[in-house]
């Protein structure tokens, strides 16, 4: 298990190795994930304030990349909860006037 802080919201204990995304939907952080979890919308994009992954896959490097988000946010979709992290959503469903957040993410990282 490890911590997952979701800001303004609190702080949970979660599965280890389960995708960020899940855990901010199973603990009310209600991200966006418009594209199901497969690094092409950024809509379920957080800030770390801290404990942010070391590692980046290629599909989430290239996506933020291409969006100017480098450096500056992090696919939630493309993360797994590893460790103890603080973060911030950037794009919850609750405001965004959309019909629904996006499709059911699988368990697991889609292979780019
Ligand atoms: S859900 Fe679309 S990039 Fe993460």
């Amino acid at each position: 298990m490890s911590q997952l802080t979701i800001e303004g919201i609190g702080t949970f204990e979660v599965a280890e190795n389960k995708r960020l995304t899940i855990a901010l939907i199973e603990n009310g952080g209600d991200p966006l994930h418009r594209c199901g979890g497969n690094a092409r919308c950024t809509t379920c994009k957080v800030q770390f304030l801290a404990g942010e992954p070391a590692e980046m896959n290629e599909a989430e490097k290239n996506k933020l990349a291409e969006r100017g988000l480098l450096g500056e946010y992090r696919l939630s979709c493309q993360i797994l909860c590893s460790q103890d992290m603080h973060v911030k959503v950037a794009n919850p469903f609750g405001p965004s006037g959309l019909s629904d957040a996006g499709p059911t993410l699988s368990e697991t990282i889609p292979s780019a």
